[in-house]
């Protein structure tokens, strides 16, 4: 069985910036409590690109970080929360705006664990032979989904992309883990589709087609899965902590990766952290922090960085990956 190298990285946000000061004149809130309750000082808004815009920009900088072309790539797959629309997918319309003519193409909805679930859907393609291929990118614009009312939320998220180019290799993602829990968690994190009343009923609908969260449980879970992905995909792969030169996890709170460093004794300095300057951007905060981490030259050949994502679905999980580029 083949391997699963990373071959590129790109990443793309928009360029409006939106500190936490200019949010405190649309909702009560202010910067002291987003910055000591969340990190986060600022986020990027989008001004009317739309997630497959984001989404094409970022997969055009991992191609030419990798050296193919769009031509090149067998299989794209978009991991958001936040699609451009029902149908087409907006993996279809990326396809389309890079010319990606040879691409199967499809959508995957893990939340903010999107990105780990379509990395590891990519690589088992590569790894099976069926494709030799893939361009795997965490694309949204929440902010169109979002509740500018409440501040429990719309303080917290962003807009933004980032990609992975992946090629058949000989070493790579050395383990991958996926969970969900629909049972006990689908209702903590959510957003209804947008449903129009139909000519046969009575009533018009009450959907909430907007995020809405319960912060608290949320926050529980994600310091309990984000342990556990830890443990999982070092087990797997009989390594240990000590084995791991980074670790780039989910941002959504730097409360929560505090927790987790200091409960599996890790220090702070091995994650990546930039959640201050974008926020929760959801399925698109590992890749944007791994083209952060690319492009800044802290990836050696032979790092083993092991990527955590967690969110709503429930969803969580993780994959361990030795740096080849
Ligand atoms: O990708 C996964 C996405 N989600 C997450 O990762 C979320 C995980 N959860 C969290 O990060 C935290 O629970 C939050 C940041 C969402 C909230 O922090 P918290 O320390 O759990 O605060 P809280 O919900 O207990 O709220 C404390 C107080 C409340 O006021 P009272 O009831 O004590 O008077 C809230 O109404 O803070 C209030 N509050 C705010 N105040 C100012 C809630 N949001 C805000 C706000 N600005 N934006």
């Amino acid at each position: 069985m083949k391997n699963v190298e990373i071959i590129g990285t790109g990443s793309c946000v928009p360029e409006r910036i939106v500190t936490n000061d200019e949010l405190s004149t649309i909702v009560e809130t202010s910067d002291e409590w987003i910055s000591t309750r969340t990190g986060i000082s600022e986020r990027r808004i989008s001004l009317g690109e739309n997630t497959s815009d984001l989404a094409a920009k970022a997969a055009l900088e991992a191609l030419k970080d990798s050296k193919l072309e769009a031509k090149d790539i067998e299989l794209i797959i978009v991991a958001t929360t936040s699609p451009d629309s029902y149908v087409p997918s907006t993996a279809c319309i990326v396809q389309g705006l890079i010319g990606a003519s040879n691409a199967a193409c499809f959508d995957i909805s893990a939340a903010c664990t999107g990105f780990i679930f379509a990395l590891n859907t990519a690589a088992q393609y590569i790894k099976t032979g069926v494709y030799k291929t893939a361009l795997v990118i965490g694309a949204e614009v929440l902010s169109k989904i979002m509740d500018w009312k409440d501040r429990n939320t719309c303080v917290l998220f962003g807009d933004g992309a980032g990609a992975a180019v992946l090629r058949a290799g000989e070493e790579g993602i050395m383990n991958t883990y996926m969970a969900s829990d629909g049972i006990n968690g689908r209702e903590f994190l959510r957003c209804f589709a947008a449903q129009n009343k139909n000519p046969f009923m009575l009533e018009s609908l009450d959907v909430k087609d907007k995020i809405t969260m319960n912060g608290k449980e949320v926050f529980r879970f994600a310091v309990k899965v984000m342990v556990d992905s830890i443990e999982k995909v070092l087990e797997a792969a009989q390594s240990n902590i000590e084995d791991i030169d980074y670790i780039i996890p989910h941002q959504a709170n730097i409360r929560i990766i505090e927790f987790v460093a200091k409960k599996l004794k890790i220090d702070m300095s091995k994650f990546f952290i930039n959640l201050n300057k974008y926020g929760n951007t959801s399925g698109a905060t590992i890749p944007i922090a791994l083209d952060e981490m690319n492009k800044q030259g802290l990836l050696k050949r032979g790092n083993k960085v092991i990527f955590i994502g967690f969110g709503g679905g429930l969803t969580w999980g993780s994959v361990l990956v030795k740096w080849t580029i």
